[in-house]
C-alpha cells in the first residue's frame, strides 16, 4: 500500500503489555498503519507503558522528551501513550508533556483507530474508560501473517487482590475472564499460523473463570478446564500460564500439572516475602507456611517442576528478622528463577502512606537475596546437565550454525549443528550450563 502510514510501538512492563502491543498494531493495521521498528521513520509513535515501580513510570517521560526534535522536524508525527501509566495518570501526561497527542488505557485500546483519527485532525485524544463492551470481541481479526513458534494469549485481566503495594487493581481494573470459546478460537487461529506453544496470560491467570464452551458446557470454566480443552488442539504442543496467585492455585490446576502432558513443568508463583508479619501488612492473605505446603503439593503432582517467583524487599516495616524469614523461605523452596525488587512506593496504594525503611538497608538486603537466588538458579541449571529435555527452537543464535530455543523448564538452550530449524521441537541432552542459559546436543530420534 503506497499510502500506508507507519507505526512504531515501544513496549514496557509485563507480558500482557507485549500481547496488548500486538493487538494494538493489528487494530491500527485496519486504520492503514504498518509496523516499523524505527521511531524516526514513524507517522505515529506509541509507548505502551508500565506503572508498577517508580523507575518504570519515570522512564516514559524521559523517553517522550527524546522525541522533541523528531516532532519539531515533522509536525505530522503523532505521539501516543498507552498502557498502565496512561491509565494511572491520564490527562496529567498531556500536561506534563505537551508533545503527547493521544492517551489510551489498557481497557479501551480497541478504540485506538477512532482516537488516532481525532489526533490526526489536530485534537488531543484521551480514553481511559473501563468500557462495558468486550474489547476482545471488538478488536479486528488477528490477520493471517505467519507467526513464530511461541505466542502469548491473554485470557484474564485485572485483579481484585489489592496487595497493599500494587497499582495493578487500579490500572487494570477488576478481574475479568474471556469466554472459553473466544480463547479456543484465538488459539486455533494462532496454531494455524505456525504457533506450537501458547502462554496464557493474566494478572491473576489462575483466578480464570470464563464462560464455558461447547454443548452442555454451562457455567464457567476454571483455568485447568481451559488448559485441558486447549490440549485437545492438534498442533499445539506446549501450554504455559502466568502469573498466578498462591490463593488461586486450585486442586484441579495442581492435578493438571501432574497429568496434562502439554502443560509444561514450570510455574511462576510469586510470594513476595517469607515473613508472616510482612505478608499480612502486604495484604497477601496467606502465610509463608501455606505457600511452602502448596509448593510441596505441586511438587508431589509434578516432581521435576521448576518454580519461579517474585520478591519485594524493604517493604515498610520490614525488620532484619522479617528479611531473614524471606531468606529461609527461599532456602526451603529452592527456586529455579526469580525476580526481586526493592519496594517502590506507588501513589494511591495503601502502603504508600507508610514510612519507608532506610534505603541502604533495603539495597543491602536486595543484594543478599539476589546472591542467594542466583546461586539457586545456577544449582538447578547445573543439575540439568546430562538430562534429556524437550526444546522448542525459536531463532538462530549468535554463533554460526547455532540455534536457540526454550526447554520444557523454560531454560534458554543453545544447540549447534543437527540441522535444526526455527519451530522444531526436539529432544536435547544438556551438556553445559552458562549464567543464563544451557547448551546441549540433539538426541537422535
Ligand atoms: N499479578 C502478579 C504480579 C504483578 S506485578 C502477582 O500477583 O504475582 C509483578 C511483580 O512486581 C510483583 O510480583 C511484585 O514482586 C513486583 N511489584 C509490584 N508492585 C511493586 C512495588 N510497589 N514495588 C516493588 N515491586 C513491586
Ligand atoms: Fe498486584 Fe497483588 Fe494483584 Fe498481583 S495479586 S496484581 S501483586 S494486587
Ligand atoms: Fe506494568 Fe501494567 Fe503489567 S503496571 S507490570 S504493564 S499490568
Amino acid at each position: 500500500m503506497a499510502d500506508s502510514k507507519k507505526l512504531f510501538i515501544k513496549t514496557y512492563g509485563c507480558q500482557m503489555n507485549v500481547y496488548d502491543s500486538e493487538r494494538m498494531a493489528e487494530a491500527m493495521g485496519g486504520a492503514g498503519y504498518v509496523p516499523t521498528d524505527r521511531p524516526d521513520d514513524a507517522d505515529m509513535i506509541l509507548l505502551n507503558t508500565c506503572h508498577i515501580r517508580e523507575k518504570a513510570a519515570e522512564k516514559v517521560y524521559s523517553e517522550l522528551g527524546r522525541f522533541k526534535d523528531l516532532k519539531a522536524a515533522r509536525p505530522d508525527l503523532r505521539i501516543g501513550v498507552a498502557g498502565c501509566v496512561a491509565q494511572a495518570e491520564g490527562e496529567e501526561i498531556m500536561r506534563r508533556q505537551p508533545l503527547v497527542d493521544l492517551v489510551v488505557g489498557p481497557q479501551s485500546y480497541h478504540r485506538l483507530p477512532e482516537l488516532e483519527a481525532k489526533a490526526r485532525g489536530g485534537q488531543k485524544a484521551l480514553d481511559t474508560d473501563f468500557p462495558e463492551e468486550d474489547k476482545f470481541a471488538r478488536l479486528k481479526g488477528r490477520g493471517k501473517a505467519r507467526r513464530g513458534p511461541t505466542a502469548f494469549l491473554t485470557v484474564q485481566e485485572g485483579c481484585d487482590k489489592f496487595c497493599a503495594f500494587c497499582v495493578v487493581p487500579y490500572t487494570r481494573g477488576a478481574e475479568a475472564s474471556r469466554p472459553a470459546a473466544q480463547v479456543l478460537d484465538e488459539a486455533r487461529d494462532l496454531v494455524g499460523r505456525g504457533v506450537r506453544e501458547i502462554t496464557l496470560l493474566g494478572q491473576n491467570v489462575n483466578a480464570y473463570h470464563g464462560e464455558g464452551a461447547g454443548s452442555g458446557a454451562g457455567g464457567t470454566w476454571t483455568l485447568a478446564r481451559l488448559i485441558r480443552a486447549l490440549a485437545e488442539i492438534d498442533g499445539l504442543d506446549r501450554i504455559r500460564f502466568t502469573t498466578s496467585h498462591p490463593n488461586d492455585m486450585a486442586d484441579d490446576l495442581i492435578a493438571a500439572h501432574g497429568d496434562c502432558e502439554k502443560l509444561m513443568p514450570y510455574l511462576h508463583l510469586p510470594v513476595q516475602s517469607g515473613s508472616d508479619r510482612v505478608l499480612k501488612a502486604m495484604n497477601r492473605k496467606h502465610t509463608a507456611d501455606m505457600y511452602i505446603r502448596l509448593i510441596e503439593r505441586i511438587r508431589a503432582a509434578r516432581p521435576d517442576i521448576l518454580i519461579s517467583g517474585d520478591f519485594i524487599v524493604g517493604f515498610p516495616g520490614e525488620t532484619d528478622a522479617d528479611f531473614e524469614a524471606t531468606m529461609a523461605l527461599v532456602r526451603e523452596v529452592r527456586y529455579g528463577q526469580c525476580y526481586s525488587f526493592r519496594y517502590s512506593a506507588r501513589p494511591g496504594t495503601p502502603a504508600a502512606e507508610r514510612a519507608m525503611i532506610d534505603p541502604e538497608v533495603a539495597a543491602d538486603r536486595l543484594a543478599r537475596l539476589q546472591a542467594l537466588l542466583t546461586e539457586q538458579q545456577q544449582q538447578i541449571q547445573r543439575a540439568m546437565i546430562g538430562r534429556e529435555v524437550g526444546v522448542l527452537f525459536e531463532r538462530a543464535g549468535r554463533l554460526p550454525g547455532q540455534m536457540v530455543g526454550k526447554s520444557d523448564h523454560l531454560h534458554a538452550v543453545h544447540v549447534t549443528g543437527g540441522g535444526i530449524a526455527a519451530g522444531d521441537l526436539r529432544r536435547v541432552r544438556i551438556t553445559d550450563s552458562a549464567p543464563n542459559s544451557l547448551a546441549g546436543v540433539p538426541v537422535a530420534a
